[in-house]
């Protein structure tokens, strides 16, 4: 082994460089993450050849003095903090200063900047981390920064870029994680001579729509949660908007884009009750705390976080989701229509009230109203039953339009929250049957029945052996009684025999009692009257989660009176 030596600086900005400057897409990171920390108002990004040849950043905020130009490329200078008390509650987004340093030791930089006092602006040049003289240039306040032909001097790295479409793909997803974070700020994105993005400064939902889609946006609802410092704001989407990849999740704490395992574990078992199978949900979430609660210098990237308590943060980040995501019914259909109508219009049309429908309808048929829409009082949010279709669908119409409901889902639903209340509060109800059913049993589900008694009997069952392969349903769940009793005995055995009588109640709950929910819940093909409809749609009101069935799939859809009359082209 050869003697102890100190790397030239030179060396030691490349190895940093390693860890920060993975590929343009990083450099743009770190470059938009300067403008915004500069208090830019408007950014413009050009790309060249998926930033592998170019990537530039021009903003709008405070500039860089003409004596600090050469400063702002030196390694481990910046001028956002000074002290260790400043890290512990660093608020911008840089504050490593090895950012341009590290760029600037593996490509060709340029960077001419203005502040608001100096009278005119000037600028400098780098090759790999060679500085040039400065000299005077003629711009407007703020700065642009110039990043040619990463990797140039280190053509090992360079070997690792990808095709141009690939690491453009990239630089859009760096770009959007800012973006989407900062909707104050004003956007422009050009790629090879062309704008392939422009965001003016907007509200969120209106952002979201322009840079995930407005599917995405008018399927999610709005969350607003604030408990002891901690603050939790943003769009989560609801069942219909998940994807079957995880690609639509963005979370920012204090700002900055991170993946953390605490966060992303708190969001999934907000979703565990709603998503089924490998369906992903698709959010965009924004947690404010004091910065002194979270440590963000953990890795060079800053994708990386440590709460001082995750404990807290995860309750506080899971419940609020939760809260959010599992209105009942009641809430559901403002937060649809509100949003759908924000995104479509740019907030300014309003709900329609009832009385405006009503009105127009009036004049329209006469006298001819139907009596099954009482004025005087307030409509219930998912409105009055109007028909039963192809005994699948109840038809209903609400304030905003026409409520389609897939009765069987939402049944399901009903009964399964049902059950879980009953559960929480120690057994599910029972009811008696005046005639007990009878299942043909083999030898090992009457051992199962025998040894469970007590499990079965909080789920609601009573089943004792009637003869050597029979056993007898004495009582049923009050909730079921009206369903299929013996399969819905056999399905819950089975999950007994499978897991563990105690296992199948803790760990597999929701499991088990989705199974069983599934054997009451009417049926598809059955006739309901106008009462049971109204009925069945005034439970889904009040049970939490009846957006959406046991499986994730939603169980009622609005369309509007806007979204009606876009399909007859009537214009407004
Ligand atoms: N767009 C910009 N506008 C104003 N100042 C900038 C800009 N980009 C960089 N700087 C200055 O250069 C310094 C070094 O930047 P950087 O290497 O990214 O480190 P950091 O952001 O961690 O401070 C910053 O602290 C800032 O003073
Ligand atoms: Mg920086």
């Amino acid at each position: 082994m050869s003697a102890i030596q100190v790397l030239p600086d030179l060396l030691v900005s490349q190895i940093a460089a390693g860890e920060v400057v993975e590929r343009p897409a990083s450099v743009l990171k770190e470059l938009i993450e300067n403008s915004v920390d500069a208090g830019a108002r408007a950014i413009t990004i050009t790309l060249d050849e998926g930033g592998m040849r170019r990537v530039q950043v021009e903003d709008d905020g405070e500039g860089i003095a003409r004596e600090d130009l050469p400063l702002a490329l030196a390694r481990h200078a910046t001028s956002k903090i000074r002290s260790l008390g400043d890290l512990e509650g660093v608020a911008t987004m840089g504050f490593r200063g090895e950012a341009l340093a590290s760029i600037a030791s593996v490509s060709r930089v340029s960077i001419a900047s203005r502040t608001g006092q100096a009278p005119h602006g000037a600028a400098i040049t780098a090759e790999g981390a060679q500085l040039g003289e400065v000299s005077p240039a003629a711009r407007a306040q703020g700065t642009t920064v110039s990043v040619a032909d990463l990797y140039f001097n280190t053509p090992a790295r360079r070997k690792f870029l990808r095709t141009e479409a690939t690491e453009l793909g990239h630089c859009d997803e760096a770009f959007r994680r800012v973006a989407l974070a900062r909707c104050d700020v004003a956007f422009t994105l050009k790629h090879n001579g062309r704008v392939s993005r422009h965001l003016r400064a907007q509200a969120l939902a209106e952002r979201a729509a322009q840079l995930l889609g407005e599917e995405l946006v008018a399927a999610s609802v709005p969350i607003e949660a604030r408990s002891g410092g901690l603050a939790l704001s943003g769009l989560a989407g609801l069942p219909q908007a998940a994807k079957p990849r995880a690609d639509a999740q963005y979370f920012f704490v204090n700002g900055r884009f991170v993946r953390d395992r605490v966060l992303a574990h708190a969001v999934r078992e907000a979703y565990s009750q709603l998503l089924h199978g490998e369906r992903q949900p698709a959010y965009v979430l924004f947690l404010e705390l004091d910065p002194r609660a979270v440590d963000v210098n953990v890795h060079p990237a800053k994708t990386e976080v440590r709460f001082r308590d995750s404990r807290a943060v995860h309750q506080f980040v899971k419940h609020a989701l939760e809260r959010a995501l599992s209105p009942s019914a009641a809430e559901a259909p403002v937060s649809y229509a509100s949003i759908s109508a924000s995104v479509s219009t740019g907030g300014m049309q309003q709900a329609f009230g009832l009385a405006q429908p009503v009105a127009a309808y009036s004049a329209f048929m006469g006298s001819a109203l139907p009596p099954a829409l009482p004025q005087a009082e307030k409509a219930p949010p998912l409105g009055y039953a109007l028909a039963q279709l192809h005994g699948v669908y109840i038809l209903a119409q609400n304030e905003a339009g026409l409520v389609l409901v897939d009765m069987h889902a939402a049944h399901e639903r009903i009964v399964m929250e049902k059950l879980k209340r009953n559960l929480d509060a120690g057994a599910v109800q029972r009811q008696a049957l005046l005639v007990p059913a009878v299942l043909i049993a083999e030898a090992l589900d009457i051992a199962t029945a025998e040894e469970n008694g007590e499990v079965l009997e909080r789920l609601g069952l009573e089943l004792a052996a009637s003869g050597p392969n029979e056993l007898s349903v004495r009582a049923a769940p009050a909730a079921l009684a009206a369903g299929d009793i013996p399969a819905l005995t056999r399905d819950v055995l089975r999950e007994i025999r499978e897991f563990g009588g105690s296992e199948a109640l803790n760990a597999r709950q929701n499991e088990l009692l989705a199974t069983m929910a599934c054997h009451a819940a009417v049926r598809a093909n059955r006739a309901l009257t106008l009462a049971e409809m109204n009925a069945l749609l005034r439970e889904m009101e009040e049970t939490e989660r009846s957006g959406s069935c046991n499986h994730g799939r939603p169980t009622w859809y609005q369309l509007t009176l806007a979204d009606l009359d876009k399909l007859f082209l009537r214009g407004r």
